[in-house]
């Protein structure tokens, strides 16, 4: 017997951040960039109510929770799509817009998974040289050809935590080819404070050639359930809405993602945390010589050439005292790793530990 020849995939797989280490759970997780102080006690509640109806399928669109975003945004029911994860939206648009010979446009240093779904289509991947850690406009620019379909960027971006600012996305948008699709990635946007900063969704709210896409798994807590959404033109909403499998969304994931994204004072809460620490660790890392950037998300790049120290042995020692961070060798980014802010306690934790590494 012989089976049907599977087609060859020349992409590769998404290797996500640790939890485990040596089969010990670390104590101390700071690799996924994951929220701070968890999700908001509301959010559990509907999720441990919606634990006794397990038997249930979940409503097959998540009416309910587009209902809850589309009131929250001020943004259209009918633009809205749920996915299992911001990712799942991504790996829709690739379905829906690309093919074999077509080209996508990524910065340097960009979200892994862009590349990983635009590959699995057939599609070429063109990267757009940074300046410093920072999306270059001109680049991603100069790598147009008219094959290029689709343009992502996360704004701010991990692993690099820089952000563009509200006028170079919108020089970025004019001087794309109308015909060309761009993505903004709004993970971590609830986490600037910068004036000059916008949204992806405040910006492009009813742009025709613009889709964003939101996440549940950062600000709000809940990476484990899998939830995420984009918005976009009406026309492309409705197909990705068919291409969509029922069912993406669990039952728990809806209604905890209702109640969390309600909860206004635990955002408010996280997001000080978060700003606090980010000064914080900024400086702590200064003073071991460490260099970093100052982030715009929920985590810092971080860099050991000036210590002359290796980032493997860092890694591996933070490991040993049971602290993960994220290494960052997949991205290409020499030297460095990519540490989450975590509660305060686990922060204080590593510094502590990294003090001692690097003696001082
Ligand atoms: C920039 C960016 N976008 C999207 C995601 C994934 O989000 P989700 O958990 O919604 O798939 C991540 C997760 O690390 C991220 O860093």
């Amino acid at each position: 017997m012989s089976l049907p020849k599977a087609r060859k995939i020349n992409a590769e797989k998404y290797l996500p951040g640790l939890s485990l280490f040596r089969q010990k759970y670390a104590k101390v997780k700071l690799s996924a960039n994951e929220s701070a102080l968890g999700p908001s006690p509301r959010a559990i509640k509907e999720y441990t109510k919606a634990s006794k109806d397990i038997l249930r399928y979940p409503d097959a669109d998540g009416n309910f929770l587009k209902k809850t975003i589309s009131k929250k945004f001020k943004i259209n029911f009918d633009q809205i799509i749920l996915g299992s994860g911001s990712d799942q939206i991504f790996e829709l648009l690739c379905k829906l817009f690309l093919k074999k010979g077509d080209e996508v446009i990524v910065s340097q240093y960009s979200f892994i998974i862009y590349r990983i779904y635009s590959r699995i289509t057939g599609a070429k991947v063109l990267f757009a040289k940074e300046k410093n850690y920072k999306i270059s406009i001109k680049n991603i620019l100069s790598k147009v050809t008219n094959k290029t379909k689709i343009v992502f960027l996360a704004n701010p971006n991990n692993p690099t935590g820089t952000f563009l600012n509200k006028k170079d996305l919108l020089y970025l948008r004019k001087k794309l080819r109308k015909n060309i699709l761009l993505v903004i990635d709004d993970a971590y946007n609830e986490y600037v404070k910068d004036k000059d900063f916008s949204s992806g969704l405040t910006l492009f709210s009813k742009s025709k050639n613009v889709v964003v896409t939101r996440t549940f798994s950062k600000i709000y807590g809940l990476a484990g359930l899998r939830v995420g959404w984009g918005y976009g033109p009406k026309y492309i909403l409705k197909v990705l809405n068919i291409l969509k499998p029922p069912f993406n969304v669990n039952r728990a994931a809806l209604f905890a993602a209702s109640a969390a994204i309600n909860d206004t004072s635990w955002l408010k809460k996280e997001i000080k945390h978060v700003r606090r620490w980010s000064k914080i660790l900024y400086y702590e890392f200064k003073k071991l010589k460490i260099e970093t950037n100052k982030s715009g998300g929920n985590f810092l790049l971080v860099n050991f050439n000036k210590i002359k120290r290796d980032s493997k042995e860092i890694f591996q020692k933070l490991a040993n005292n049971g602290i993960l961070v994220r290494r960052m060798e997949v991205y290409g980014i020499k030297n460095s790793l990519r540490i989450t802010i975590g509660k305060s306690k686990e922060n204080k934790k590593l510094i502590k530990v990294l003090k001692k590494l690097i003696n001082v």
